[in-house]
């Protein structure tokens, strides 16, 4: 591990053993502030943020157990002192009694040394306790990270159609009802769902998900039930299913729609009955789980062609959540662009710094059949063709630019492109014009009227 150089706060209120103690620590480079007064150390603690606290523990004014008591007590203020901001804390103690040794522990030290020491002994712990000191920062940011990227569970999106899926995401997420989630592909049935399970009172219990279109037929219901020895040709061991694996928290079943007739009558017993029967079994196990299932078809249409059984759909269906396609909630393009540049930027480490006012436009205008999951791929593509900082037309495909002579088109729609284009006049017309809209409408050679007519078409101003 790397050599861990940290700030220290030293308190002893032996002096030798105070400078002894502290030349050897910043001999081996660490930054080192000592004192022997335990009233001052409590100042410094809350004056200045330290890696490493250490402290004596018999001491006349306060003993360090009362002062690492006090420490850990104090409230966070406005300045921090959560747990993860606290330094870490090393008792020293000539009067080795195992328990103020183990109560300095509860209390959130990290070890102790008994006097006397040798100093590469004091240097080898000091040096753990900052290693430890880094993971715990290291941790800290990427929690801040997470929550500051995903706020709302990874979810970006404030549309109304995206607030209405948020909240009630919220309020199923306290209950343990079964959910049903609907959408186009790439909308973020998934996302959602696991956003479900993180919400819910079990979701220190395992989330399992099962693709129900990517597991062979014959292989589903094994897998979804478990079987015992013998079951069936091949079944040499026994095997747990899924929902005994989801025991306690919850199955993801994955497009639904696709099961066969036989597997949904024995998943509406699941439902109805909350117990499971493996194959080859003689008997059943109960089972505590949430369903989130999720589809891209239409089950209602389904039920009504006889390919979905009706029972197991309103089973089903006890609360739904419809998530809109993009194209129907384009306000939510800007951030989800923003948040994607970032994502990939970083992740093959280049610096982009935003994309052209024209790009994103287009990115607005575009239908997005593949609704989320197409405007990610878009834009990694975009990230990493782009030849600098700023996103051009030329780098994102889906205005047809990988072949270049449809240099800038936002699509292959001729109602899109030509509004793409009357939109693009005026912006450049104005930005030549210096605003001024006489001038503006004279350069497209349109009357002033028929300008005003555009901007408030698009709401340009
Ligand atoms: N609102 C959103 N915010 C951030 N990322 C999103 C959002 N919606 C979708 N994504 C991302 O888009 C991709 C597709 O989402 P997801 O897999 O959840 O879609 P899906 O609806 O399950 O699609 P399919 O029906 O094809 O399985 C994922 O990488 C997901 O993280
Ligand atoms: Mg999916």
């Amino acid at each position: 591990m790397a050599n861990q150089r940290g700030s220290i706060l030293l308190v002893d209120d032996e002096e030798k053993i105070l400078k002894a103690l502290g030349r050897a620590l910043r001999d081996a480079g660490h930054e080192v502030t000592e004192t022997s007064s335990p009233r001052q150390a409590q100042r410094l603690l809350a004056e200045r943020t330290f890696d490493l606290f250490i402290v004596d523990n018999v001491m006349p004014e306060i003993g360090g157990l009362d002062l690492i008591r006090e420490y850990v007590a104090t409230p966070p203020d406005g300045r921090g002192s959560t747990p993860e901001e606290r330094p870490q804390i090393l008792m020293m103690t000539a009067h080795a009694t195992v328990e103020s040794a183990i109560e300095a522990m509860k209390l959130g030290a990290l070890d102790y040394l008994q006097k006397p020491f040798e100093i590469d002994e004091l240097l080898v712990v000091v040096r753990r306790a900052l290693d430890h000191q880094r993971l715990r920062t290291e941790y800290r940011y990427l929690l801040s990270e997470r929550d500051e990227q995903f706020g709302h569970y990874g979810i970006i999106g404030r549309s109304r159609g995206m607030e209405e899926v948020i909240r009630r995401a919220e309020l199923v997420a306290e209950t343990k009802s079964t959910v049903l989630i609907t959408g186009e592909t790439g909308t973020g049935k998934e996302l959602v769902a696991r956003a479900i399970h993180d919400r819910s009172a079990q979701r220190e219990m395992p989330l399992i998900k099962v693709n129900c279109a990517a597991i062979p037929e014959t292989l589903l219901e094994s897998e979804l039930f478990g079987h015992v020895r013998g079951a069936f040709t091949g079944a040499a061991t026994t095997k747990k299913g899924k929902f005994a694996l989801a025991d306690g928290g919850s199955i993801f079943l994955d497009e639904i729609g696709t099961m066969n007739p036989a597997l949904q009558s024995k998943l509406l017993r699941v439902l109805q009955e909350r117990e499971i029967e493996p194959l080859g079994s003689e008997r059943t196990e109960k089972v505590d789980l949430r369903v989130i299932a999720a589809t891209n078809r239409d089950l209602r249409q389904m039920v009504g062609d006889g390919k979905f059984q009706e029972d197991l759909y309103y089973r089903l269906n006890v609360i739904p959540i419809e998530i809109p396609p993009l194209r129907e909630r384009r306000d939510d393009i800007p951030a989800l662009a923003e948040h994607f540049i970032r994502k990939h930027a970083k992740r093959i480490g280049r610096r982009i710094e935003r994309m052209e006012d024209t790009v994103l436009a287009g990115l607005q205008q575009y239908d997005w059949p593949g609704n989320v999951r197409e405007l990610e791929n878009t834009i990694e593509r975009a990230v990493v063709l782009s030849q600098g900082p700023v996103i051009t037309a030329r780098s994102v495909s889906v205005f047809g630019s990988v072949a270049p002579q449809a240099s800038g088109l936002p699509s292959l729609k001729l109602r899109q492109n030509i509004e793409w284009v009357e939109r693009e006049t005026i912006r450049r017309a104005l930005e030549s014009a210096g605003g001024v809209k006489k001038d503006a409408a004279e350069m497209m050679g349109i009357s002033q009227r028929a300008l005003s007519y555009y901007l408030a078409k698009y709401r340009i101003d």
